[in-house]
């Protein structure tokens, strides 16, 4: 009789079969947890290393139910399950985390406003568009330039344009269907300085870890570069920030790892959106902190005792593997590692065997080390390798 299987292991359901999924499964095997996900496809991201694989979509409650069945914990690697069906998974007896009541923050950008509204955390000015005809109110409000975003369903900026006049707002209300349950939300363009996220992991019991605030930088609305932790940002404004994110954890009741996407302003420290799953702005953490956000999204979705945040080194740089516009400009996987890994054998490079498609993130490297400036350039050289941007 094999000893560890007859010490009952837990087992954890994730929701989804993207890349999340997939650098979920490494710290699940490291900590023998075991590790279910639900993907749309054999061939998705996660479906592709993880062998325990239920497929289906997230919007089908038999295939939610046949994920959870056999497992304690039911999480996300996407924020899209329908709320009924989280209360009809937790019905049925799994324990979701993060649960029903914190994930609708998470769900829709409007819920989320108001919630941050009655927590007093501080957020860029705000108001729903009831239609193009409440676009002359809503730009004397803002002003213009401003910001249009859907409430619900967008990622990577789809779905939010920053536009400059009643006409451009007016085209994109006229030519973007809004989903039934969705409503548009208008924010005053914040002149931010940087962009910075304050991650946190938060167990049912309470316990919470801060991850180092970190700097991102998003092209197109798309994350593409994150320093941990974030040049030149005072003790004061980290520790802010660290506490925005620990006490918004508590107030929302979330469970597992929660990520507070900020803008540093001229104005202070205003949130711009949250996401209650691994994010993009913690892969840095895989090589660059002691517990990755990963792993202790695994430990605090199954109440166990959360590991440290802190960072391996003075600075650590991860900087993402995009699509280009064109495939055929990718060279051959084999040539771009023989390259990449010989020039810099201290890079290290995640790719998430996904095809290549204009604009979608394909994977990242990490550096870390001592000399920003270098980490820098050595990160981003990796990463423009395998994007086919430069050939030497
Ligand atoms: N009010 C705003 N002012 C200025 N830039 C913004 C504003 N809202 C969003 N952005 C920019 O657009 C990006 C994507 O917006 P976000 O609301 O985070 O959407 P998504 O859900 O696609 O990540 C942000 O990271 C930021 O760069
Ligand atoms: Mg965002």
């Amino acid at each position: 009789m094999n000893p560890v299987t007859e010490r009952r292991i837990p087992r954890v359901g994730m929701v989804g079969g993207g890349q999340l999924s997939r650098m979920t499964a490494a710290p699940a095997t490291a900590l023998a947890i075991g590790f279910r996900v639900l993907a749309t496809s054999a061939d998705e991201s996660a479906a592709q290393v993880v062998s325990d694989v239920v497929i289906g979509h997230h919007d089908d409650l038999d295939a939610l139910l046949r994920l959870a069945d056999g497992c304690d914990v039911v999480t996300f690697d996407h924020e899209h399950v329908p709320p009924a069906y989280l209360l009809e998974l937790e019905a049925s007896g799994v324990a979701v985390r993060p649960g029903p009541g914190a994930l609708v923050h998470a769900q829709d950008k409007r819920t989320m406003r108001e919630a941050l509204a009655a927590a007093g955390a501080p957020t860029p000015r705000w108001t729903i568009v009831e239609g193009i005809g409440d676009l002359t109110r809503t730009g004397d409000y803002l002003g213009w330039p401003l910001v249009l975003k859907v409430s619900r369903g967008g990622y990577d900026g789809r779905g939010v344009w920053v536009v400059s006049s009643h006409q451009e707002a007016a085209d994109i209300l006229a030519t973007t269907p809004l989903a039934a349950d969705a409503a548009w939300l208008a924010e005053e363009r914040v002149a931010f300085t940087r962009e910075l996220a304050a991650q946190v992991a938060r167990s049912p019991s309470g316990q919470a870890v801060a991850y180092p605030v970190v700097r991102t930088v998003q092209v197109d609305g798309m994350c593409s570069e994150v320093v941990a932790p974030c040049p030149g940002l005072s003790d004061e404004r980290a520790m802010q920030a660290q506490e925005l994110a620990l006490g918004l954890a508590k107030d929302l009741d979330v469970t597992g790892m929660l990520a507070v996407e900020l803008f540093d302003a001229p104005q202070g420290i205003l949130v711009n959106e949250l996401a209650m799953r691994p994010h993009n702005s913690g892969h840095w953490s895989i090589d660059g902190a002691v517990t990755s956000q990963f792993e202790n999204h695994l430990r605090a979705v199954l109440d166990l005792p959360l590991g440290d945040p802190h960072p391996l080194a003075p600075w650590t740089v991860m900087v993402n593997v995009i699509g280009p516009r064109d495939a055929d400009t990718l060279p051959p996987l084999q040539d771009a590692y023989r390259h990449v890994l010989a020039r810099d054998p201290g890079v290290r490079v995640h790719l998430y065997g996904k095809d290549p498609r204009p604009g979608r993130k394909l994977g990242h490297v990490t550096v870390v080390g001592d000399n920003l400036d270098t980490l820098l350039a050595r990160a981003h050289h990796a990463a423009n390798y395998l994007m086919g941007v430069i050939d030497e």
